[in-house]
């Protein structure tokens, strides 16, 4: 989704702005621009399609100045087009403005504008905010109090930031549902999407509250609330280097994240066990009166997160004896679902920011639900606004495509399960340390799987051309199947399907065709012998199997054609490493064929519109 970066300070900000869009570019984009005042006015530069567009579009050219704003532009309102494209500027063109999210009343507030005699040269809903921004500044001749009339009558989810001619070293920014935070630095201030694209400058930031209104100088970052006062918003130093958001040597963020899933387990694991045997969750401060008073838990989440919440169902479900519901947030809201406060809704995110995520969370809050969210970015507004976090350790995630988060995710509510089943009384005092001396080896089993990697590799060379891919699993693995299938197809673009394996004999079986790969996982031992049915099954419509099994079933060599064996752990845990080679597989299929795997077209790795 749209990425924004704002700077203000003694040196030219062209440079830091540039330098800001490329570290927000993993977000997803089609267009970017820049705004710069210098002392000629406003300087606009735009241009559609990747970055290197915009710095050809500027050339050698030094446009000076003390203040300006940049943006990356994931088209909503208007097809992805120079004219489209931000920063969006008022007829006289003395004030720029760039926006992420939507303005839901845009339509109205345009023909509104229309009527006035004001001229629009674009189909965004953000060239209404710059008319009407300039509209209140002919009245207060102040970016601040303008900028304030302006969001009183716009409706949405959104952030707006603005510069102006006249007032050449200020940025004003006022956030409503969509992320934002203010970076202080020595002689400078930032302002940004997310932390990536202030990290290499400064690490203390503010984060900015929904209501508040931003200005920026060289010398100062000053917050007002919704009510207009001044506020002293905290302080928070950013623990993340700038280099862990770099490549690191690996040719996409994609595969350097997915190698990286050894050491962020360990980082999430070791945070959560004490030298005793104990799951102690950071940051978890629900008594256990209050844990045992639960009827049941309700997990919420978008995409992978969602997939998580699938395995968490299962293994809380089996370890700590409570019901668990798990929703799709886009859909949670439009069934009106049974939650009081007797229930624990659980959100899950990555990012922190997704849309559908944060309004199925208020819907859990305002039927009273106790809310709970596993969320990366700290600071996020799913963590903002939930009761209590649980911050997972995967560090920045680049790659659209979610590898690391996933995985701290499962390990994360493998010890949420794990806890849960203490507090309830109902485990055996044996089973919870093999469970936690499992959860502990479960790094090193994570980087033995890794060691896959080649086998891989030639599997994809062998077969990134086919175009009907299916991944067929029974148990956890039914839930892993529908993780890898989703990794394949958001990076690769090939069709592919997940599918309880059970049900493909009730429909599903019809399509499939001779030249179809069908990536059987068969990971859980009680459930071995049916699978191997299943396998069987789709040989005999000449299908190609690729199985997916622990290295203690060696026979499954004689059941599919190719097989990848895999370190061996409790059944419950096997989700967690056997995501690792179908990972590797997505990735290693859309390298062969050319693919931009790190953003994917059409898709963005913050969706903070619904
Ligand atoms: O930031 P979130 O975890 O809330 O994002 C949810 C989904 O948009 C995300 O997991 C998406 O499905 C990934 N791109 C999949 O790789």
């Amino acid at each position: 989704m749209c990425g924004i970066v704002g700077y203000a300070g003694r040196e030219e900000p062209q440079d830091i702005l540039l330098a800001g869009l490329e570290k927000l570019e993993y977000r997803g984009y089609d267009s970017a621009g820049i705004a710069v005042v210098n002392e000629e006015g406003l300087q606009i530069r735009k241009a559609v399609g990747p970055l290197a567009n915009l710095r050809k579009a500027i050339g050698r050219e030094r446009l000076g100045g003390k203040a300006g704003i940049g943006h990356t532009r994931w088209a909503t309102h208007g097809a992805p087009s120079t004219a489209n494209a931000h920063p969006h500027i008022d007829m006289d063109g003395t004030l720029a403005v760039v926006h992420n999210g939507t303005i839901e009343n845009y339509a109205e507030k345009k023909e509104a504008l229309l009527a006035e005699g004001v001229r629009f040269r674009s189909d965004t809903d953000t060239e209404v905010a710059v008319m009407l921004l300039a509209k209140h500044y002919r009245e207060t001749r102040d970016l601040k109090t303008a900028m304030d009339r302006t969001t009183a009558e716009l409706k949405g989810t959104y952030v707006l930031v603005a510069v102006a001619a006249q007032e050449p070293d200020r940025i004003v920014a006022h956030r409503r549902n969509a992320p934002l935070i203010a970076a202080r630095g020595k002689g400078f201030n930032l302002l940004a999407s997310d932390f990536s694209a202030v990290l290499k400058y400064a690490k203390d930031v503010y984060l900015i509250e929904n209501g508040d209104t931003v200005v920026v100088t060289p010398e100062e970052i000053t917050i007002y609330d919704e009510q207009d006062r001044l506020v002293k918003r905290e302080l928070m130093h950013i623990g993340w280097d700038a280099e862990a958001a770099e490549k690191g040597g690996f040719p996409h963020f994609m595969l350097k994240e997915i190698h990286e899933q050894p050491r962020v387990l360990e980082e999430t694991v070791t945070a959560c066990l004490s030298d005793h045997g104990q799951v102690r969750l950071e940051g978890i401060t629900f008594t256990r009166e209050e844990l045992n008073a639960l009827h049941k838990i309700c997990i919420v989440a978008c995409g992978t997160a969602y997939h998580a919440g699938l395995v968490g169902k299962y293994v809380i479900e089996k370890l700590a004896r409570i019901p668990v519901d798990v929703d799709v947030a886009s859909e949670f809201r439009y069934r009106d679902p049974f939650i009081d406060e007797k229930t624990l809704f659980i959100a899950i995110s990555q990012s922190g920011e997704t849309a559908d995520t944060l309004e199925a969370l208020r819907e859990a809050k305002r039927k009273g639900a106790r809310i709970l969210s596993i969320v990366n970015v700290v600071g996020s507004s799913v963590a903002r606004e939930s009761e209590q976090v649980f911050y997972t350790h995967a560090g920045p995630e680049i790659a659209v495509a979610s590898t690391k988060a996933y995985t701290t995710q499962l390990a994360s509510l493998y010890l949420l399960a794990l806890y849960l089943a203490e507090v309830k009384g109902v485990i055996a005092p044996e089973e919870y340390e093999d469970y936690v001396r499992e959860l502990r080896a479960l790094p090193d089993k994570a980087d033995e799987t890794l060691r896959c990697a080649a086998a891989v590799e030639a599997l994809a060379r062998d077969y990134y051309d086919r175009d009907q891919v299916f991944y067929i699993g029974r148990g956890l693995d039914s839930a892993l199947a529908y993780e890898g299938s989703l990794k394949l197809k958001e990076i690769s673009y090939i069709s592919s399907f997940a599918i309880a394996a059970g049900e493909m004999k009730h429909g599903t079986i019809a399509i499939m065709e001779p030249r179809t790969i069908v990536l059987a996982l068969a990971t859980q031992d009680r459930l071995l012998e049916k699978m191997i049915s299943n396998i069987q099954e789709v040989k005999a419509r000449n299908a190609h199997i690729i199985a997916f099994t622990k290295e203690t079933n060696p026979h499954m060599a004689e059941q599919a054609h190719e097989v990848i064996f895999l370190p061996v752990c409790r059944d419950e845990l096997m989700p967690l490493l056997a995501i690792i080679p179908l990972q590797l597989y997505a990735y290693y299929v859309a390298r062969n064929r050319g693919c931009e795997i790190d953003k994917p077209r059409n898709l963005a790795k913050s969706v903070t519109v619904e």
